[in-house]
C-alpha cells in the first residue's frame, strides 16, 4: 500500500504525479504547513490520515511547519479549555510519532502576530457568500452546540489560508474534510496575487496543494466521522486496555461471516481498515483471516493490530512526557522563527499594497 498520494491541482491527476515526483527529487524546493487545534488528544484518523505522511515528508528532507491553531478552538465553543494542557500533548504527539523537532518549527498561532494580521487583507478578498458556502464550516456548525454561530466560525478557514501562506507553504498534508479549507487557500492566494503583483510582474504567494494520505477515512467507533469531540475516537496515546475498551464498544453488525464492503458495511469494513492500516495488509486479508467469527474476533483482531502498531510510539511519548521544558522549549524556538517568517511576508505584502 503507497502512502500518499500528492494533489498539486486537486482536479487534475497529472500534477499529483508530478508533485510526488518533485518531492522525492528535489525536497528542498517544497516547503509542509500543517497542523491540529489543541481541543484534545490526537486520535488514530488523525495518525494515518495525515500524521504518518507529515514524518514521511520530513524524513525525506522537506521543511516542516506545524501550527497548533489556538485561535481556532473558540470557533464552535466559548472558552478554550486547558489549552496548555492540550498544546503540549499535541508537541509530545507530534515528536512521538516521529517528527524531529530539531528540524522542523512548532509554534502556536497566537505566539506569532504578524500571521494573524494577514487576516485583515485575506478576508476582503472573499466574499460572505463563499465563507457561507464553505461545507467542513458548515457540517461543523451543524455539529456545534452553541446557540448562534460566530463570526470567528465563519471566517476560520480565511485564518487558515493566512497559516498557510504566511511562510508560503506549497504543501499542505490533511484530511479529506480540510480540501475545502485548501481551496481558500488557493483562492485567496490566486486573488492576492492577481491584485497585487510586485513592480517586475512576480507575486507574492504560492499556490499551496493539499496531499492527501492513501488511506480512506477512518471512521469513529459509532460510524459517524472520527473525531476529537464526537466522543467516538480512539487517542493515538490511549493506553493498551483503554483501546480494547473503546474497540469493544464499536459499533458492529450482526453478520458472523466477515467481510470488507465498505459501502453496505461501513462499521465492519472500517474495522477491518483499521487493523489492515496497522498491519500494511489489505482489509480483504484480515476479513478473510477472521472469516465467520462474528464481530467479537474482528475487535480482538483489531485491538491486537493496534496495540501492536502503537506500542514504540506510546513509549517514546511517555518518556518524552516527562520532561515539560522541554516541550516547552520546542515551541519557544518554534515560534521565534515563525515570527521572523511572519514579520518578512507581512512586510512584503504591506509593499505590495502600498501601506506606509
Ligand atoms: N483546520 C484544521 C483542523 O481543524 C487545523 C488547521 C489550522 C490547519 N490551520 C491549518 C490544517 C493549516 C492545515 C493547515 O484540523
Amino acid at each position: 500500500m503507497t502512502t500518499t498520494t500528492a494533489a498539486a491541482d486537486l482536479a487534475d491527476p497529472d500534477d499529483l504525479a508530478d508533485l510526488d515526483a518533485s518531492i522525492r527529487t528535489d525536497p528542498g524546493a517544497h516547503r509542509v504547513l500543517t497542523g491540529d487545534r489543541p481541543t484534545g488528544p490526537l486520535h488514530l484518523g488523525h495518525y494515518f490520515g495525515s500524521l504518518r505522511n507529515r514524518v514521511r515528508l520530513q524524513r525525506l528532507g522537506v521543511e516542516m511547519f506545524l501550527v497548533i491553531p489556538d485561535y481556532q478552538v473558540i470557533t464552535d465553543r466559548d472558552l478554550a479549555d486547558r489549552l496548555a494542557e492540550h498544546t503540549e500533548n499535541l508537541v509530545l504527539d507530534y515528536l512521538a510519532t516521529g517528527i524531529d523537532a530539531e528540524r522542523a518549527t512548532i509554534f502556536t498561532h497566537s505566539s506569532v502576530p504578524a500571521l494573524n494580521q494577514l487576516l485583515l487583507p485575506f478576508l476582503s478578498l472573499v466574499s460572505v457568500a463563499e465563507l457561507h458556502r464553505n461545507p467542513t464550516v458548515k457540517d461543523e456548525i451543524a455539529h456545534s452546540s452553541q446557540a448562534a454561530v460566530n463570526g470567528l466560525m465563519l471566517t476560520y478557514p480565511v485564518h487558515q489560508a493566512a497559516d498557510i501562506l504566511f511562510c508560503k507553504a506549497d504543501l499542505v498534508p490533511v484530511g479529506k474534510d480540510q480540501l475545502p479549507h485548501l481551496e481558500v487557500a488557493r483562492t485567496v492566494a490566486r486573488r492576492f496575487n492577481e491584485r497585487y503583483p510586485h513592480p517586475d510582474g512576480t507575486t507574492v504567494f504560492p499556490r499551496p496543494g493539499a496531499l492527501l494520505g492513501a488511506a480512506p477515512l477512518l471512521l469513529g467507533t459509532d460510524g459517524g466521522k472520527m473525531s476529537k469531540s464526537r466522543g467516538n475516537s480512539i487517542p493515538l496515546a490511549a493506553d493498551e486496555d483503554t483501546t480494547a475498551r473503546l474497540l469493544k464498544g464499536a459499533k458492529t453488525d450482526a453478520d458472523r461471516r466477515i467481510s470488507y464492503d465498505p459501502a453496505g458495511r461501513p462499521e465492519v469494513s472500517n474495522l477491518l481498515l483499521l487493523a489492515a492500516l496497522c498491519q500494511d495488509r489489505t482489509p480483504e486479508e484480515v476479513a478473510e483471516e477472521i472469516g465467520d467469527g462474528g464481530a467479537a474476533a474482528l475487535k480482538r483482531t483489531v485491538t491486537e493490530a493496534v496495540n501492536e502498531y502503537f506500542r514504540p510510539i506510546r513509549a517514546r511519548r511517555a518518556e518524552l512526557a516527562a520532561d515539560r521544558g522541554h516541550l516547552r522549549e520546542v515551541l519557544r524556538a518554534g515560534s521565534e522563527r515563525a515570527n521572523v517568517i511572519a514579520d518578512a511576508t507581512l512586510a512584503e505584502v504591506r509593499e505590495v499594497m502600498g501601506s506606509l
